[in-house]
């Protein structure tokens, strides 16, 4: 049964889906342990409440960004983690992280990229005025947010909508697309097929 490493800094939402498809016999897969870069997250409480073991790395104890990363490794191997998932995951990660899981890191990300990569990119879409926001999931390169894509999912936004309206409705679709996604990896995983023009493309293995 294929395992995920889940690396958390926050709420836990995105956590709270993928706790609540394994539970409901949804996604035929386990969490071999969330990790949250911030001690005392609600993410941990998520993870300690479904049984699943938690380790908090705070990157302040660390002299770099590829010490912390390496640490961050050791904890997800020493957990047999076969994929790891930033899940409201706040952490730019190196080469060093990369490495190790190769083409098997996936990120949430509340925008249809390439539009509105980084932080607040519910924010940035509203304050754009698009008429279609979404959600995105992806593998994770070395950039921020620019990863091959794997999923995405769109949205409405309503003329009456606030920026929480439009955030909610979209962290609705983050939810179940990023379960949808994580279930094709359990049942066939993903194919990784480079392209003629340089970007990667993902197919999702049917099982
Ligand atoms: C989500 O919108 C996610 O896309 C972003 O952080 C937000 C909070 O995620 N990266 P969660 O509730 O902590 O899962």
């Amino acid at each position: 049964m294929v395992k995920f490493g889940i690396l958390v800094s926050g709420t836990g939402t995105n956590l709270q889906a993928i706790l609540d498809a394994i539970a409901a016999g949804q996604l035929p897969a386990e969490v071999g342990v969330v990790v949250s870069n911030v001690p005392g997250v609600l993410a941990l409480e998520r993870a300690e409440r479904a049984g699943v073991p938690t380790r908090t790395l705070s990157h302040r104890d660390y002299a770099s960004r590829a010490e912390f990363d390496a640490a961050l490794v050791r904890v997800l191997e020493e957990a047999g983690v076969d994929w790891v998932v930033l899940a409201g995951f706040m952490r730019l990660l190196t080469p060093t992280f990369l490495r190790a899981f190769p083409n098997r890191v996936v990120n949430v990300h509340p925008a249809l990229l390439p539009a509105f990569p980084g932080v607040n990119a519910q924010q940035q879409a509203f304050d754009y005025g698009v008429k279609v926001a979404g959600c995105t999931v992806h593998l994770v390169d070395e950039g921020t947010d620019t990863g091959p894509i794997i999923a995405q999912r769109a949205v409405e936004v309503r003329d009456d909508d606030d920026l929480e309206a439009l955030r909610l409705r979209i962290l609705a679709q983050e939810h179940a697309l990023l379960t949808d996604v994580l279930r094709s990896i359990a049942l066939g995983g993903l194919r990784v097929e480079s392209s003629g023009d340089g970007r990667p493309k993902v197919r999702i293995e049917s099982p």
